[in-house]
């Protein structure tokens, strides 16, 4: 029998379940450990009051009118959740997405009522896209374009000028930090120009960098109500085919721009995206998108008695934590802080 020397020798030497046998030995050597201070809870937001709509596709999350909101938000706090990002659903939408640049829109109203309620401690974040304020649901203003001049699709540079507006609606009302999530070439860039410019230098941008064209949305939409009416979003947000390395030439676009978190979203099917980025560019904070998909199916395959969700849920964080994200924003978020306290 020869000595493997790589493996520091063999059995009966080498015995890794001596790892396993004491509680405190497992404890000891644990090496991915979820904190729940480094999740984002998602919240949608909408107008009126006392309004707590359950989302069906999405069991235990809601829309929420801002006093509800303010209710739910304390309580994410109080068990030890980082922060929450806000998606609103307006009164009215339009053809540009008006609500999100103006600033009595639902997002920051919101944002406002929520400065008054947090500690300093905690993060308010806003998401940054149109899809939900737009009448044709899609993330931008729309232009006609294609080979014979009569297909529509988001015009870039055009969505550009409003993304600016839009942040510097959310930066007016006090947010903590944007996530723009609208895969618009140049971004980062132009919100980061339009803070600058407006001396909100010290506001950070968690960009939604390396965005998946993902069928794991569908729960999402139905909760922010902002399904294309025609289309889809495949000319603007990635292939789930394309090659790795574009995910990584976007998270170094955004970088060059000005990101100063970057996300890979959604979370399970592209872990192999977050490691690579985790290596590739190992001092920079890298965020995972726990998608509504993923957090649909799981619940459904837990109300059927077929999995045990509390575990599943924990496994699953963990995965996303272990593949080099450590910042993950997930709807279970307030009850793993509570599961893990
Ligand atoms: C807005 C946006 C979406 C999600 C986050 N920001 C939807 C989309 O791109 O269609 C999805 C989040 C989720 O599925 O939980 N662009």
């Amino acid at each position: 029998m020869s000595i493997d020397n790589q493996n520091n020798g063999y059995f009966p030497t080498a015995r890794l379940r001596r790892l396993r046998y004491h509680p405190g030995v497992r404890r000891l050597t644990r090496d991915t450990i979820l904190a729940p201070d480094r999740f984002i809870h998602p919240l949608f937001v909408r107008p009126g009051e006392g309004i707590r709509t359950p989302i069906d596709a999405m069991p235990g999350q809601f829309q929420l009118s801002i006093d509800e909101l303010v209710k739910e938000v304390k309580e994410i706090e109080k068990r030890g959740v980082g922060g929450v990002m806000l998606f609103g659903i307006p009164e009215v939408k339009d053809a540009v997405g008006s609500d999100a640049m103006s600033d009595d829109g639902i997002v920051a109203q919101a944002i406002r009522a929520l400065r008054d309620v947090v500690s300093k401690e905690f993060l308010v974040i806003a998401d940054v896209c149109f899809c939900e304020y737009t009448d044709h649901g899609h993330c931008g203003v729309m232009q006609k374009c294609g080979r014979c001049g009569d297909e529509w699709d988001v015009d870039n540079d055009a969505t550009l000028a409003n993304l600016v507006k839009q942040t510097l609606v959310q930066a007016r009302a006090g947010v903590d930090m944007v996530a723009p999530s609208g895969m618009m070439d140049g971004m980062i860039a132009a919100i980061r120009k339009g803070f600058d410019d407006n001396g909100f230098e010290r506001l950070p941008i968690m960009s939604y960098s390396a965005k998946y064209a993902s069928a794991f949305y569908g729960p999402f939409r139905e909760a922010a109500e902002s399904a294309p009416q025609f289309g889809d979003r495949r000319s603007y947000q990635m292939a789930p085919d394309s090659a790795p390395g574009q995910a990584l030439r976007e998270i170094a676009l955004d970088v060059e721009e000005g990101a100063d978190i970057v996300m890979v979203k959604p979370a399970l099917p592209y872990l192999d995206i977050i490691r690579m980025a985790k290596d590739q560019f190992p001092g920079l904070p890298l965020a995972a998108y726990n998608v509504s998909g993923e957090y649909s199916m799981t619940k459904a395959a837990a109300a059927n008695g077929w999995i045990d969700e509390k575990r599943v849920v924990l496994e699953t964080l963990t995965s996303i934590q272990r593949a080099g994200a450590t910042i993950i924003i997930t709807y279970w978020a307030k009850d793993v802080a509570e599961w893990l306290s």
